[in-house]
C-alpha cells in the first residue's frame, strides 16, 4: 500500500510534541509542501489533456484564509467554487475575481444571489426556481444548471448528491426547459454543471459522468442551439481514507475524461468547450492532521481510548461513520495488540473517532494524530458542549505559523452581550 504523504510529519515526535507544547491540543496541522503538490498536480493532469480548463477550489472544504492564498499562489490561474456569501466573501478578500469563480447554491435566498451577482461570479442553479428567483434580481450574462443525471456517487448515502433521493440539481427530464427559459429570458452564455457526490475512488466514474453530460449538452444543442462555454464536473474526486484505499489514479481519470470529451466535439465539429473541475478533498485533505493527546482511558463492556478531540472537532466519522486512520505519534508502526473504541469528551453517544479499531498501547498524555483532516475537517467543527474551537497552524517545512488562532470560551459567548 503506498505510504501516506504525511508519515513522516507523524514519526517526528520531537517535533509534534513541541507543537502542542506551544500551541494547545487538539491542533490542525496543514503541511504547505503536500498542499502545493496537490493543486500543482491537479494542474499540469488538465495541462496535459486539455487546452482550455479551469479548476475552482472547493472552499467549503476548508475555508482558512491562508490555505485560500497558498492554493492561489501555487496556481495563480485558481478560481473558487462558493456556496455562501461567506465563502465569497473569503474567496474575494483573497485575490479570487468574480469572473474565475462558480457560485452554486441551492435553495438560494434572493440575499445569496444578489451576493453571487453582485461579486460577479458565475452563477450555477439548482433549480428552475432559483432561475425565477434570480431574474427577479438581475440577470447575468451567463448561467449554468446543475444537472442531476437520476444516478450518483459518494463514499457514502450522505454524500451522494445525485440521483432519486438527492436533493441537488435539475432533473435530466426538466433541463432542456430550464436552459429553454433562461435562453428566452436573454440570457447569452452558457455553461452546465453536473455533481454527483463525493470521495469517488473509481477511475471509471468519471469519463463515464462526462458521457452523461454530453448526451445533455447534445440535446441543448440540438433543441435549443446552445453552445456551452464551460462543462463542470463538480469535485468528488476521493482520496485514500483508509489502508486498504489505492489513490485515485488523476492522469488515468482525465485522460478518459478528455478522450470522450474530445471524441464528442470533435465528431460534431462543434466548438470546444472549457473543461472546469471544482476538487475539495482531493486539494486539501491529506494536507492535514489532526493532533490531539488522549485524556483517559476506560475498560468497560468495550475498551476506550478519551481524547481532547471529539465529533465537535472533527465531524465525518458521527456523521457518515467515516474511517481516518490514527496513529500514536513517533509509533506508528507499533503493534496493535487493543480493540478499542477512539472517542471525544462529548456528551453524546455517537462521539467516536473510531470504532472496534486496533490499536497500540498508550497511556494518558500520550500525542495521536487522525490522519486526512485537511478537507470537510475543521469547516465542520462546531462548539457542541461549549467546547472552543481548536487552533490551526502551517508547517513549512519545520517552521509553524498560526492561521487561526484556538477559541476561547469568552469568543463563544461574544455575540451573546452589548
Ligand atoms: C457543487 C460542489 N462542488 C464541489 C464540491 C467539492 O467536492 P469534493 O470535496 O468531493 O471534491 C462539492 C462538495 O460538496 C459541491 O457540492
Amino acid at each position: 500500500m503506498p505510504k501516506h504523504p504525511l508519515i513522516t510529519l507523524v514519526q517526528n515526535k520531537l517535533l509534534l510534541s513541541s507543537l502542542a507544547e506551544k500551541y494547545g491540543t487538539p491542533l490542525y496541522i496543514y503541511d504547505k509542501e503536500q498542499l502545493v503538490h496537490n493543486i500543482q498536480r491537479l494542474n499540469s493532469i488538465l495541462k496535459k489533456y486539455f487546452k482550455s480548463f479551469h479548476i475552482c477550489y472547493a472552499v467549503k472544504a476548508n475555508n482558512n484564509p491562508h490555505l485560500l492564498k497558498t492554493l492561489k499562489k501555487a496556481v495563480p490561474t485558481l478560481g473558487a467554487d462558493c456556496s455562501s456569501p461567506g465563502e465569497i466573501h473569503i474567496a474575494g478578500q483573497n485575490g479570487f475575481e468574480g469572473n474565475d469563480c462558480i457560485y452554486t447554491g441551492n435553495y438560494e435566498s434572493p440575499e445569496d444571489l444578489k451576493c453571487a451577482l453582485d461579486f460577479g461570479a458565475h452563477i450555477n442553479l439548482d433549480d428552475i426556481q432559483s432561475f425565477h428567483r434570480l431574474q427577479k434580481i438581475g440577470l447575468p450574462n451567463s448561467i449554468s444548471f446543475r444537472l442531476n443525471p437520476g444516478f450518483g456517487k459518494g463514499a457514502f448515502a450522505q454524500i451522494t448528491t445525485g440521483g432519486e433521493d438527492s436533493k441537488f440539481g435539475v432533473p435530466h427530464y426538466d433541463i432542456v426547459h430550464a436552459y429553454e427559459l433562461a435562453k428566452n429570458a436573454g440570457v447569452r452564455q452558457f455553461g452546465i454543471q453536473c455533481m454527483t457526490g463525493s470521495g469517488v475512488l473509481d477511475s471509471n466514474y468519471f469519463p463515464n459522468l462526462m458521457i452523461e453530460m454530453l448526451k445533455t449538452v447534445k440535446k441543448l444543442k440540438d433543441q435549443l442551439n446552445i453552445d456551452m462555454n464551460f462543462i463542470s464536473m463538480g469535485g468528488g474526486f476521493g482520496i485514500p481514507y483508509t489502508e486498504d484505499d489505492f489513490p485515485l489514479n488523476f492522469d488515468e481519470v482525465f485522460a478518459g475524461v478528455a478522450k470522450n470529451f474530445h471524441a464528442y466535439f470533435n465528431q460534431r465539429q462543434e466548438k470546444f468547450p472549457a473543461l472546469w473541475i471544482e476538487p475539495g478533498k482531493s486539494v486539501v485533505g491529506d494536507s492535514a492532521i489532526l493532533l490531539t493527546r488522549v485524556t483517559g482511558k476506560k475498560e468497560s463492556y468495550k475498551s476506550y481510548i478519551g481524547m481532547d478531540a471529539g465529533m465537535e472537532t472533527l465531524m465525518r466519522p458521527a456523521l457518515y461513520g467515516a474511517y481516518h486512520r490514527i496513529y500514536k505519534v513517533g509509533s506508528a508502526d507499533a503493534p496493535k495488540n487493543t480493540s478499542v473504541d477512539i472517542t471525544g469528551r462529548i456528551c453524546e453517544n455517537t462521539d467516536r473517532l473510531a470504532t472496534n479499531r486496533d490499536f497500540p498501547h498508550v497511556e494518558e498524555g500520550d500525542l495521536l494524530a487522525v490522519m486526512d483532516v485537511g478537507a470537510y475537517g475543521f469547516s465542520m467543527s462546531h462548539q457542541f458542549c461549549t467546547r472552543p474551537r481548536s487552533a490551526e497552524i502551517l508547517l513549512d517545512g519545520e517552521t509553524a505559523s498560526v492561521i487561526r488562532k484556538r477559541e476561547t470560551i469568552q469568543d463563544i459567548f461574544r455575540q451573546c452581550y452589548d
